[in-house]
This record gives C-alpha cells, structure tokens and sequence, in this order.
C-alpha cells in the first residue's frame, strides 16, 4: 500500500470495500492464504481524518495512532502543528471542505466547535465517509433529522458515532429497569449541575492573531467580532460575573453557551447525562414538550432549565415523563435523607417500586425500594452472562468502520432522536409555552413560531447539504 499520504492511494471505494470484506471475512476467503492481511497490517487500516486537533481532538490521538491518520485540520495554525509532529505523515488543512475533498479519507472525527457539527457531519456522509462526532450531535432540530436520515440510508456501508460516553453503568441501570427493580417505570430524570453565566456575546477585541482563521471558526454561524475569551480554558470567571461552578478547564466552556455556538448545557451534559436515560427507557419522539428558567436571553442559553417530555407507551412499558434539570434546578429527593445535589451530573427514575439513582461520573448507581415489598422479593437479579456488553466508543467505531453490520453505542440514530428530544426543550422554552410534536412529521403542531424555532439561519455562503 502507498504512503498514506500519497495521491496515488487506492481508490476510497474500493478500498474501502476491501476493509470491509476483510473485516467480515469475506475477502479472507478470496485472497490466498500468503496474502492474508492480520489485524494489524496496512491495509486492514483505516484512513481518518481528524477534524479539531487539540482540546477534545487530543483524547483521539492514541487510538487513531493505531490507524493511518492521513488528514488533519483545524483553525488554528499553532494546533495543527501540534498535530503535525504526532502524526507527520497526515496532510493538514484549515478549512474542513477542502480536508473532506481528500480522496484517500475514509473516515473522519469531529471535534470542532457545536455550531459546525452537523455540517461537517453530513459533508462527510455525502462524500461517503464514516463519522464519528464529538456531542452534542447537533444544535437544530432540522440539523439532527438531516443527519439521521442521511445515515439511516447509508448505514449498510457507513458507521457512525456521537461521542456521549456510553458505560457499563448506562448498560447496567437499563437491566434494572428491564427486570423490574423499580416495578413500572413512570418518570425519568436527568440533572447537570453546572452553571456557566455570560452576558452576551464579547465585545470587539481587536484583531485575531495570525494562526487562527477566525473567519473559518465562524463558519455557518452568524458573524460575531473576535475576542480572546472564546478560545481561553472554560475555568474562568469573567469581570463582575459569578465565580462558574463546577467549571472545568475545556474551551467549549468558552463558548458553548452562545445560542449561535452552542445549545448550552442540555446539549452538553445534556448529551451525557440524558443518555444514561435514554439508554434505558427506548423512547423516540416525545409527544409534548414544556420548559421553564430564567428569562429569555437572546444571545445566551439560559443557566437554570427544566423541561419536560411526555413520551408515548412502547412494547415493554406504559407512557412516561422524562424530566431534564440544569443550573440548579433539581429533581425532589426520593427520601429526606438522600441529597441528589451531591451528584454533579445524576440520573433518576421513579417506578411503581421504588426509585433508582445513578451518577455519570462515578458510574455508580442505588435502588431505593418503598412501599411493602421494600424488601426487593419481586426482583430476581440478571445472571452475569445476559448482561449487556459495553463498548469504547471510539474503538467500537473503528471496528463497525471496518465491518459496519456491528452496532455502535451511540449511533446517528440512537443519537439523534436523543439530540432531537433535547432540543425541543429548548424550543418550548423559547415560546414559553406547551407545545404538541408530530416527531413522523417534524412538525411543531398549531404553533407556527414553535416551529420555525426548529431551524436556524446560517451565514451567506455557507450550506448544511454540500
Ligand atoms: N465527549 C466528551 O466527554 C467531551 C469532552 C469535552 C469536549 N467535548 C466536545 O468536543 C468538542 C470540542 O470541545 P473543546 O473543548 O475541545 O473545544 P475547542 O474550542 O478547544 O476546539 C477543539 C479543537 O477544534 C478546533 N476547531 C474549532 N472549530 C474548528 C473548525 N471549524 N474547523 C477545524 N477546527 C476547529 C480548535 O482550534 C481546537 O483545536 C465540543 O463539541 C465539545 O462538546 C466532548
């Protein structure tokens, strides 16, 4: 095989094939046994891209390592150089178009800013290569119904991924629920408790300095003037504003907050902590939605949010309520004695039984039994061999890359119809108001500025579907 970086590479569809059929075995049986590929030789390997070099792009760099990394691309000129001494044979780029026009990429992951997601995303899948991107998947309802049914169509030769973090804890409190440790499942909860306050968007602040291609970090977005402060560590207080809690040293806490570059936290933690729900109720599309926090803001996403989401019976249980708090908003504790503000990022389901505890980062979790059979005698514990197999999301993608029968943890439609949940919140708040979802359609239901919240505007010169 050429250098991965070589423009006489093999053609991406054939090549491609050939990963596939090797990974399923089927191109084992045709090629002699002399030319059987193992695991680990060059041909078995997958050509990425990795969009967003540093930040969260940098948690990718060892498992890419494994495979042929033959692109990168970021908006900062110092970044890329970064990734250039860690992968010296990739070709780098600024502007993800031009990285997604490389002939020999077969996959890429996006860590880039919120806002650019969905349209790397579905570039991407347009041009036939798989993706894994880093949450929130999207930041319009229109963004996640896009990329799902472009994937949906292509799922039998691309894999995808949203980076949401799915752990043996997500698989485990899904099997109480299934077995009945909780009796009837009735309401579901998920919390965050970060607060991150802004003002509005940063002043004008001079010029951006030369490595960085402000304009291109921009991107789709509507124009906003450089600043210094969107690209500094989150863990900062800004001038007569609260001290952040619970802030943590990520960039994206920089800016994901802006409504134009972000979705705040519910599609942040959001992404993580609604999914240990998710995970374990197998909802779709909730049949209404209602919001409340703290007054509109037109250029930030609120701090504090609940919303609420009524989600229809399925096969295996009646209608539900799934609840999201943020920012100090909280779920009212099972019993006087247990303090949910002591988890940071928690879950929380209540059935005919009992209530059923979980935090995102311990990956631990509690039943509390009430009522007479508070002695748990209804429940019979899953044997260790049925229990669901948990899978890294990153190397599960890059095997389903190979072989794209494998399911991945959190694929565009798992993903997605989660994102989609989430955002309604967001619209519900908005308008202020209950509103009705037809999720077959996509519609917001006799409520048309609802609904035309489920869109947004981009920048001239700058198309979701290219
Ligand atoms: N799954 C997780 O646990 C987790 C943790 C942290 C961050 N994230 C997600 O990762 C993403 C990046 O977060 P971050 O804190 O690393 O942010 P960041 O601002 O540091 O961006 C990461 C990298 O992407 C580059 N970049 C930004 N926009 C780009 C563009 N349009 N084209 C090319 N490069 C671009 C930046 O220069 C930087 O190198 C966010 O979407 C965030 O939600 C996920």
């Amino acid at each position: 095989m050429p250098p991965p970086n070589s423009s006489v590479s093999a053609s991406p569809v054939s090549r491609r094939r050939f990963l596939h059929y090797s990974a399923t075995g089927a191109g084992l049986l045709i090629l002699p046994s002399g030319l059987r590929a193992g695991p680990n030789a060059p041909s078995n390997k997958l050509n990425v891209a990795l969009i967003g070099v540093t930040g969260r792009g940098r948690v990718f760099h060892d498992p890419l390592a494994e495979e042929n990394v033959v692109a990168l691309c970021d908006v900062n000129e110092e970044y890329l150089g970064v990734g250039a001494k860690r992968f010296p044979r990739a070709k780098t780029h600024v502007d993800w178009r031009k990285c997604l026009e490389q002939k020999d990429v077969d996959a890429v992951v996006i860590c880039t800013a919120d806002h650019t997601h969905a349209f790397v995303a579905n570039w991407a899948m347009n041009r036939d290569k798989h993706v894994y991107c880093e949450k929130p998947f999207a930041t319009s309802v229109e963004e996640v119904r896009l990329l799902r049914s472009r994937w949906l169509a292509k799922r039998h030769k691309l894999a995808s991924q949203v980076g949401t973090g799915t752990a043996a804890n997500h698989n485990r409190i899904r099997e109480l629920i299934r077995d009945g440790a909780i009796g009837e499942l009735s309401v579901a909860y998920a919390w965050g408790t970060r607060q991150l306050r802004r003002n509005g968007y940063w002043p004008a602040a001079g010029a951006p300095p030369s490595h960085l291609h402000y304009d291109l970090w921009i991107g789709p977005a509507p124009y906003h003037p450089y600043h210094p402060n969107y690209f500094k560590p989150g863990n900062f207080a800004p001038e007569g504003l609260p001290k952040p809690v619970n802030a943590v040293s990520a960039v994206c806490l920089s800016w994901n907050m802006f409504w134009d570059f972000g979705t705040g936290q519910v599609g942040d933690m959001g992404s993580h902590n609604m999914n240990m729900v998710w995970n374990a109720i197998d909802a779709k599309w909730p049949t209404a939605i209602e919001s409340k926090g703290e007054p509109y803001n037109p250029e930030v996403t609120p701090v504090e949010l609940e919303c609420r989401y009524e989600h229809p019976a399925n096969d295996w249980r009646g209608p539900i309520t799934v609840m999201w708090h943020q920012g100090g908003s909280m779920p009212r504790s099972p019993l006087p004695y247990v303090d949910l503000t002591k988890i940071r990022d928690g879950v929380m389901f209540k059935g005919s039984q009992g209530f059923l505890v979980g935090d995102f980062r311990t990956g631990s979790r509690v039943v509390i039994p009430f009522g007479e059979k508070a002695a748990l005698s209804y429940y019979q514990p899953r044997a260790e061999a049925a229990m669901t197999p948990t899978y890294n999301g990153i190397t599960r993608w890059i095997e389903a890359c190979k072989n794209p029968a494998l399911k991945t943890p959190c694929d565009f439609e798992y993903g997605g119809n989660m994102m989609e949940q989430n955002l309604l919140g967001l619209v519900a708040y908005r308008v202020g108001r209950k509103i009705r979802y037809d999720g077959a359609a996509g519609r917001v239901v006799d409520d048309a500025a609802a609904d035309a919240l489920l869109k947004k505007t981009y920048r001239k010169g700058w198309t979701l579907d290219g």
